[in-house]
């Protein structure tokens, strides 16, 4: 293996989500995110259809998106209390920079809608590798906003239209331990045809 394959294996290898909320500013600069973006769209894509677009979210917009997302939990739940009020506030303030990974997978005559599903899939974890290579800490959630209508419409999504994923992407400020990972002999076997 050369220096430079071990080095991207390692990082592999050494990836962990990090929880939204202990992500810090101050958040990518504009070069930055487009390199981060850039290497999240560039994913196998059949039929090269870009079956995904990005909505970027960031500083007092993280902040009105959490007044509607608080508006909008209300009109569903009632009032809030204070903490699930101040929940839904900051939901978007969590960390610095929030990309929603959307789909826009739609019937083709030729490319399965699963397959572009998988795509939007793959840019999202693209997305997290990134994140991490260029030294900062991401998370993918989806929470309860990605299913809900009113914030779909809310972010001007398209009929067809989901969220793949919200990734939250910030500065690491500490390193989450380790998680049991699936036992490779559980998951894996050979088929060999006899
Ligand atoms: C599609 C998708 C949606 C997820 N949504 C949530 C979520 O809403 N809430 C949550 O706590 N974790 C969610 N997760 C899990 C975290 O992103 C992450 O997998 C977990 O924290 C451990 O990740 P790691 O193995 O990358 O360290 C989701 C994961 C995926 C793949």
């Amino acid at each position: 293996m050369t220096q430079e394959t071990s080095d991207a294996l390692r990082l592999l290898l050494t990836r962990r989500s990090h929880p939204a909320v202990s992500l810090e500013g101050p958040p990518p600069d504009d070069e930055t995110l487009n390199a981060l973006l850039t290497a999240a769209s560039r994913v196998p894509d059949h039929g090269k259809l870009a079956p995904w677009r990005f909505l970027v979210f960031r500083g007092d917009a993280s902040v009105r998106a959490g007044e509607r997302l608080a508006a909008i939990a209300e009109k569903k739940n009632g009032p809030l209390d204070g903490d699930m009020r101040r929940q839904e506030l900051e939901r978007f303030s969590r960390a610095p920079l929030v990309v929603a990974v959307i789909s826009r997978a739609a019937m083709h005559p030729k490319i399965p809608l699963w397959e572009q599903e998988l795509s939007a899939g793959a840019v999202c974890m693209n997305l997290l590798t990134a994140s991490h290579a260029a030294g900062f800490a991401a998370q993918w959630l989806t929470e309860w906003l990605a299913f809900d209508p009113d914030v779909a419409s809310l972010f001007g999504l398209d009929t067809g239209e989901r969220f793949a994923g919200f990734i939250y992407i910030g500065r690491p400020t500490a390193q989450p331990a380790e998680r049991p990972r699936p036992d490779l002999s559980e998951i894996v076997s050979m088929w060999t045809g006899e």
